[in-house]
């Protein structure tokens, strides 16, 4: 039996929820089951320096202490119930805000929180190698927490699957904890999920890009007329913005690292790059084109009557949908979309209301050149002459309009034996993940240390210095 509230904090009640104590009693073993095997590798001994939830107020919600992370304690965290919220979107537009799950929209709202439930626990599986090669144990410690995070995030989507679907919820919830990322019988559910996330430099790259995406499609959710989920999305994007954080300085430090080195060394030559041990840039490069590319089909097509219908009732809003100027139903409002036509992309207006993917891509993408235009300023004040690029958005795609298309980075239509030439000058290829994977052999963790090809991050984590002891190995 287990002590609910002592075990699992959580602002739901939890120690008078008979029906949510028994679903949880199954699944609770169930999913440390799931983490011993596909936790972070070899860890379960570590006290790591984390971060835990333990209320949903400012003094509560990053608690900072040594934890083993099997004895982490994945809360249950909701914002706390804004008793006048209304459904702000779609054809419901003005009613309460739903308590209970409307029987119409249960299954598309089911599929929608599993869809996103299966992505967190896949990110945990596809980064469980990489303590092994960490470059600091400042880096160990956050990829620590990202992972935990990332467990508590799907402990979010199931308590949502417990409380509020019944028998299928239990049953979605066990299927949480059996797909893989990667198998070819039962993978995760979204392409992006299964993609190996080999190294570290993939790892910052995914995080930057990937969880981003998480962060869009959970603001999204966070404008659901069904309230219980919005609200617990909106507690999930407190924990994104460290997750992102670790991604974009991850991939910055990099940056700044191979920086000084060419400058130091004078050299630009990809090959003199590495002959030092830092990361080339055109190789960052590379893989910024394929983990951006990746994540953008994570939206889904670019004309979609789904997510029409999802918007229409009020199941999933547009990014910042509340603080949007214009009647939140879109019946005559339009919105561009591209195609290939002819060997030419066009731009042409469709319905807003199935573009609604579309416009959450383009949000993210604005997004996205903010963050790469700081990775470009690290470059610039070095005085190195490099130009990281966003390629089109049509370029790699697997899903929407450009899917079966060949785009250059320079959004230029190819035949596919012209795109095809230029492949491993695009994307990684075997001989970048292979040198990469070479600078990665073996984990830096004496405090204070980072690995030749990172640069130390401009402050600790919680205000501790940067030769703190992060994780104990015991
Ligand atoms: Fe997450
Ligand atoms: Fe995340």
């Amino acid at each position: 039996m287990i002590n609910y509230t002592e075990k699992i904090p959580n602002n739901v009640d939890l120690g008078r929820d008979r029906v949510l104590q028994r679903a949880l009693e199954h699944w609770q073993p169930a999913y440390m089951g799931w983490w011993y095997d596909m936790g972070p590798n070899e860890s379960h001994d570590y006290d790591v320096y984390l971060r835990t939830a333990i209320s949903v107020e400012p003094d509560g919600w990053a608690q900072f202490g040594y934890v083993k992370m099997p004895e982490y304690r994945w809360g249950i965290f909701l914002q706390p119930r804004d008793e006048k919220r209304e459904v702000n979107f779609g054809i419901h537009r003005g009613q309460a805000a739903w308590q209970e799950v409307p029987g119409e929209y249960r299954s598309t709202l089911r599929r929608v929180i599993v869809t996103q439930g299966d992505t967190e626990p896949a990110s945990v599986e596809q980064q469980r190698m990489l303590g092994a090669s960490c470059p600091s144990m400042y880096d160990l410690r956050n990829i620590f927490q990202v992972n935990v995070e990332e467990g508590r995030h799907l402990w979010a989507m199931v308590y949502l699957l417990h409380r509020y679907f019944g028998r299928d919820g239990r049953e979605e919830a066990e299927s949480l904890l059996a797909r893989r990322s990667g198998d070819a019988d039962n993978p995760r559910i979204l392409g992006a999920f299964n993609e190996p996330t080999p190294d570290w430099l993939a790892f910052y790259m995914f995080t930057f890009f990937t969880d981003r995406d998480g962060k869009f499609q959970l603001c999204a959710l966070a404008e659901s007329g069904f309230d219980p989920l919005a609200r617990t999305c909106r507690f999930m994007l407190t924990e994104e913005a460290h997750h992102m954080f670790v991604g974009e300085t991850g991939v910055g430090r990099i940056i700044q690292r191979t920086c000084e080195v060419m400058k130091e060394h004078q050299v630009e030559d990809p090959s003199d790059v590495r002959a030092l041990g830092v990361i080339d840039l055109p190789t960052i490069q590379r893989y910024l084109n394929f983990h951006y590319s990746v994540t953008l089909d994570l939206y889904g097509s670019d004309v979609s009557s789904n997510a029409a219908n999802y918007f229409t009732s009020g199941l999933k809003g547009r990014f910042r949908e509340t603080k949007l100027d214009d009647d939140h139903v879109l019946t005559d409002a339009e919105y561009p979309v591209s195609e290939v036509t002819g060997g030419k992309i066009i731009t042409k207006n469709v319905p807003a209301l199935t573009a609604l993917n579309e416009r959450l891509r383009d949000d993210y993408i604005e997004e996205i050149a903010d963050g790469v235009g700081r990775w470009q300023r690290i470059i610039d004040n070095a005085g190195v002459r490099f130009r990281l690029t966003l390629p089109h958005k049509g370029f790699h795609r697997a899903i929407g309009n450009f899917a079966g298309h060949f785009i250059s980075p320079d959004g230029e239509a190819l035949s596919q034996e012209a795109w095809k030439n230029h492949e491993s000058e695009w994307l990684p290829n075997s001989k970048d993940y292979a040198y990469v994977q070479s600078l990665m052999s073996g984990r830096v963790v004496e405090p204070g240390k980072f690995a030749n090809w990172i640069a130390p991050p401009a402050r600790g984590i919680n205000n501790q210095p940067l030769n703190f002891e992060y994780v104990r190995f015991n």
